[in-house]
């Protein structure tokens, strides 16, 4: 390799790595120094989880797919382990390893990177829901340990990792890469028309996401949601993409929404990127469990009911549209109630949510590479 050329790996394996990973591939595309090499464990593999992000979002073909699938934490983690280290013995050793969020794809690699001495970076640091039942809480804290840089997307990042003794330069608060997706695709979301499609009217349905182990995976916590949403419904439409767990734990216990609540919930299977934010800038509000949409909600102005305790993401409490309102029906029917009356909060600006967190995390890492040659 010549002696400004710079190797860098990206890894991402699960639906919410892709939307990460797309601006920074083209924001380190600009450094014609930085070749780039895309690996996807295969964590998600169903065409709708994967494929279809990487067409509409522009991201270049994996170089390489692990093909790990799915399983249970310890076999899925230890998989992706053992075949991305493989795969760093067997081939040229990259200078950088780039890993994306909490998923379990993040910290398998980065802990594979960092035993053969290749230093990580990791885009999201920072985040903690101090919620140690949630397998994200722990691939977080994880992965922050053994990285080298922490590209941290909202000042609460900063603070948690200063607490766990994690500080200096290779901090650096960049902003959201989610964000920089968002900006990119919202016009072409927004000329989907995605609410006429279904036969919605704009402003006047809700969008509903659940996937969490903590919503989907206990039966009477599945069904008292799955109840709960037949009666908002009564209400106001609601559309309901279906995360394959989701779908899964659904069919298990063969709940099925009675006939008349079929034409006011639609379920769909899980949606491509575009269509989904067309779905969601145009919603009343969203209600959800998953971390990105918090963010997305925040960014759109748009009330978002999250079905949590916790959340990782306070910026989205503090300054946006973001309430924590649990899984307990009476406060989900109050919180939807508050909605349709006009009683919500409105979104203050977000501290570098700008659309170019991606540009600066690639030029840290360009001027990072360079001091290491020198
Ligand atoms: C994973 C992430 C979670 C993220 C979510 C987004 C971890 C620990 N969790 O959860 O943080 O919010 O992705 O989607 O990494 N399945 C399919 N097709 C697929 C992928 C999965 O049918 O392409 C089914 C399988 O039955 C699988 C189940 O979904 O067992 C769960 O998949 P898994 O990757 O284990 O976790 P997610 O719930 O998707």
């Amino acid at each position: 390799m010549k002696k400004d050329n710079f190797q860098i790996d990206l890894v991402a394996g699960a639906r919410p790595n892709f939307m990460k990973l797309a601006p920074v591939v083209s924001a380190l595309n600009r450094f014609p120094q930085i070749k780039i090499r895309i690996v996807h464990t295969g964590q998600h593999y169903d065409n709708g989880m994967n494929e279809v992000f990487f067409k509409e979002l522009e991201i270049p073909e994996p170089a390489i797919n692990l093909g790990v699938g799915s399983g249970t934490h310890g076999f899925q983690t230890a998989r992706i382990l053992e075949r991305y280290e493989s795969l760093l013995m067997e081939t040229p050793k990259p200078q950088m390893v780039i890993v994306f969020g909490d998923v379990n794809s993040t910290v398998a690699c980065a802990l594979a990177a960092v035993k053969l001495l290749i230093p990580v970076a990791h885009v999201e640091a920072g985040l903690r829901s101090f919620d140690r039942t949630m397998p994200e809480e722990i691939n977080r804290v994880l992965t922050d340990a053994i990285s080298t840089i922490h590209f941290v997307s909202e000042p609460s990042g900063i603070e948690n990792l200063k607490r766990e003794g994690i500080t200096g330069e290779n901090v650096r608060f960049v902003g959201n890469v989610m964000i920089d997706t968002l900006t990119k695709n919202l016009e072409k979301a927004k000329k989907l028309k995605m609410p006429d499609k279904l036969g919605l009217i704009p402003q006047n349905y809700g969008y509903i996401t659940i996937h969490r182990p903590s919503n989907v995976d206990d039966t009477s916590t599945l069904i008292r949601l799955l109840e709960t949403l037949q009666s908002i419904s009564k209400q106001i439409k609601l559309v309901f993409p279906m995360h394959p767990r989701t779908k899964l734990a659904i069919e298990r216990i063969q709940f099925k929404f009675p006939s008349e609540s079929e034409k006011s919930i639609i379920t769909l299977p899980p949606l491509p990127y575009i269509e989904s934010l067309g779905l969601i800038s145009s919603a009343k509000f969203v209600m959800t469990d998953s971390g990105g949409i918090q963010e997305e909600t925040t960014f759109l102005g748009i009330p978002c009911i999250t079905l949590r305790k916790n959340t990782e993401r306070p910026v989205t409490v503090e300054l946006g549209t973001n309430k924590l309102v649990g899984n307990d029906p009476e406060k989900i029917n109050k919180a939807v109630n508050d909605i349709i009356n006009g009683n919500w909060k409105t979104a203050q600006s977000i501290p570098l949510w700008d659309g170019k967190a991606s540009e600066r995390i690639a030029e840290y890492i360009f001027e990072w590479l360079k001091n290491q040659k020198n």
